[in-house]
């Protein structure tokens, strides 16, 4: 058996028939797919403006590029997420302030937050990442944001239609962004998604990502490049966005399967009650000096196991200027005892089970 640690689930019939659209109207860049997969997406979240862009990066990059901010300008940034989070900032001239997570949720410290936004009045902005899928305490955050005047940016790459108090993550900060990617609730091969309320930020971005024009006329009016998304990609994320609410549910049944499987072997993940996780990465913990045995244990019964994310932000090599030589304790330990496991809809029970069984058997529990 072999069991990826993700897979999307696409309607081969659907895609060939909208393949064969695009071919019949030679619509590859601009079309009808691109603009439906916005409109509906906007619908999903619950936002007033949607971009669709060539990747979550390309989307975090136009979010930033969006805000009223200026070279030297600093925002803060959990250590455990993605480089994009932060590398996105730091390419047009910001300055990350890494914070450390919470050790229940992997999110970041709300005190932290707080905490640095008094210490140091050049920070403008946070980017508030909602980790593997579960919010991060964002109503806290958007709180304290409104106090020191700081604009929030939701990064919600692993968080589609993840909630916090029965309201959609991406419609908390100024402006959110989504990711596409293959590990993804939903992919469009590599793609993003701006979003917002807030209509000059959606201008203004939309420029970014197309040359710095308003339309396709040669009027550039500020610097862009160009991260449009593709019709040819679009097609796929309008696939796959009619199954959004199937595809969620999938994954929270068989995150529920895992937690009541192997909640008395492993630390499994939290979800507090006003909060609901998508489970885009089932994430679990164990003891540091277990974690590397368990998953070549794993990888060699065929079962994919990997680690977001082994080193922190803070600590990475391309970062070390921007460190201070800090030591943020939470994230320092939690990354070296994390390991994601398969989690998509496209599971059947025998491979849920499998992987189940096979955890047992690491710790010496015959099932
Ligand atoms: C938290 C987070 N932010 C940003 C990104 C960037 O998205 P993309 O890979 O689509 O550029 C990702 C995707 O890997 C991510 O997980």
């Amino acid at each position: 058996m072999r069991i990826r640690i993700s897979q999307p689930l696409i309607n081969k019939d659907e895609f060939l028939e909208y393949l064969n659209n695009i071919l019949s109207n030679n619509e590859f860049s601009y079309g009808k797919y691109l603009e439906l997969l916005e409109m509906e997406f906007k619908k999903y979240v619950g936002v007033r403006y949607s971009l669709a862009t060539s990747s979550g990066t390309s989307a975090l990059l136009a979010a930033f590029a969006s805000l009223d901010l200026k070279p030297g300008d600093k925002f803060i940034v959990p250590s455990f997420t993605f480089i994009a989070s932060a590398s996105s900032g730091v390419f047009l001239g910001y300055i990350p302030i890494f914070a450390d997570i919470d050790e229940e949720t992997y999110n970041i410290r709300v005190d932290e937050v707080k905490e640095k936004l008094e210490e140091d009045d050049k920070i403008r902005a946070i980017v508030v990442v909602h980790l593997y899928g579960l919010p991060a305490d964002i109503g806290k955050i958007v709180k304290i944001a409104k106090e020191y005047g700081v604009y929030i940016i939701e990064d919600c790459a692993q968080a589609l239609g993840a909630e916090y108090h029965n309201r959609k993550v991406g419609t908390f900060g100024d402006v959110a962004i989504f990711s596409f990617y293959p590990t993804k609730i939903i992919t469009t091969g590599e793609g993003g998604m701006l979003v917002t309320n807030n209509e000059d930020i959606y201008l203004k971005a939309k420029a970014f990502i197309n040359h710095g024009r308003a339309d396709n006329s040669y009027l550039h009016k500020s610097l862009g490049l160009n991260f449009r998304m593709s019709n040819l990609n679009a097609a796929l994320g309008v696939v796959q966005i009619k199954e959004l609410d199937k595809i969620i549910e999938k994954r929270r049944i068989i995150a529920r399967i895992y937690n009541e499987n192997l909640k008395d072997l492993v630390i499994v993940p939290k979800e507090p009650n006003y909060m609901r996780h998508v489970y885009n990465i089932y994430t679990i913990r164990v003891k540091s000096t277990v974690r590397d045995r368990l998953i070549s244990y794993l990888i060699n019964k065929g079962i994919e196991a990997k680690i977001y994310y082994p080193i922190p932000l803070h600590m990475q090599p391309v970062f070390k200027k921007y460190s201070y030589n800090k030591r943020l304790k939470y994230v320092e330990k939690i990354c070296k005892e994390v390991l994601s496991i398969p989690i998509h809809p496209a599971m059947n029970e025998e491979e849920i089970h499998y992987v189940i069984d096979s955890i047992k058997k690491f710790f010496g529990y015959e099932s």
